[in-house]
């Protein structure tokens, strides 16, 4: 079994570690407050090959994979993998993706999107994330795989032209983006017009009136909003052992500090939901739209 800390690729001393585990849960403590040190201290000292997922899963009841397609090289060893591309098969669903350029924003560790370049017969597949550390995991861990390429980025200002993409892949990043309007109105001027944006993520019960009007006032056109909350906890406890299990590789103190979070469900009291929509930017400027492109 690989170490979670690979020695080669990094010449961490425990202390160094230490405080680098600091700096990362500095804060509050809570992952999402401090979220871009969290992701770039995960991505930079646990490199294992085959931990390329970070989501919570999804998981139907009588597990019906039907429509996920999982080929060598997808699932992991110690990873709950299956239940992770879960997750981006449901954010699919049935969207041709075929011969299309396609971005993933908020890519992690980059497993969804190396799935879906081997998958799906795309025409290109780009990841990116403003972590640099993932990123750079991102293009060794996945070099092999052709039309696949990792860039760094920030959702709310992405370095691409307008009219660049036909689909724009989001999957459980966005709840970290300090302003999702600005977000949205970046998704809208790259992607092509009649383009699809496929969405999912998490957010409080009080945040959804808000995030609902932020999606009217994009310009996209919703075309499916399906809550997934029940789907994502069964994924969730489905992932537990698996994720425990990796757990157990990691330094006592992170150990500690990740234990409660793996232990406990989020989705079960109602104050978290979990929703998958798909949107379209219209053939035709939209009139209530305040964009232009
Ligand atoms: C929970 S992880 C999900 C990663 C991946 N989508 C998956 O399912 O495995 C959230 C990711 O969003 C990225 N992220 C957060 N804020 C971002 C931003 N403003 N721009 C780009 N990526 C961001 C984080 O670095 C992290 O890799």
């Amino acid at each position: 079994m690989n170490p979670i800390i690979d020695a080669s690729t990094t010449s961490s001393s425990s202390v160094e570690l230490t405080e680098a585990m600091n700096e990362a849960f500095k804060d509050t403590g809570e992952l999402a407050s401090n979220a871009k040190n969290f992701y770039d201290f995960m991505a930079k000292y646990f490199q294992r090959p085959d931990w390329t997922f970070m989501n919570y899963g999804f998981a139907i009841q009588d597990n019906d994979l039907h429509k996920t397609i999982l080929r060598n090289g997808d699932v992991d060893d110690l990873n709950p993998a299956l239940y992770y591309v879960q997750l981006y098969s449901a954010a699919i669903s049935d969207t041709n993706l075929e011969g299309l350029d396609v971005i993933e924003i908020g890519c992690g560790r980059g497993g969804g999107s190396a799935w879906i370049a081997r998958n799906f017969n795309v025409k290109s597949m780009v990841g990116i994330d403003y972590s640099e550390n993932a990123i750079e995991f991102c293009q060794k861990c996945h070099a092999a795989i052709p039309n696949l390429r990792f860039e760094h980025g920030n959702a709310e200002c992405l370095p691409y032209s307008n009219n660049t993409f036909d689909i724009v892949i989001n999957v459980e990043s966005s709840h970290c983006y300090p302003s999702m309007e600005r977000f949205l109105s970046e998704v809208y001027r790259v992607l092509k017009r009649g383009g699809y944006f496929l969405w999912t993520d998490f957010r409080q019960a009080k945040e959804k009136t808000v995030l609902l009007e932020q999606f009217k006032t994009s310009g996209l056109e919703m075309i499916e909003k399906v809550d997934i909350t029940e789907n994502v906890d069964l994924g969730f406890d489905k992932g537990r052992e698996a994720r425990l299990s990796l757990l157990k590789e990691f330094p006592n103190e992170l150990q500690t500090k990740l234990k409660s979070w793996i232990e406990t469900s989020r989705y079960k009291n109602g104050e978290t939901f979990f929703l998958r929509c798909r949107f379209k930017k219209p053939l035709t400027h939209n009139m209530h739209s305040n964009t232009d492109i």
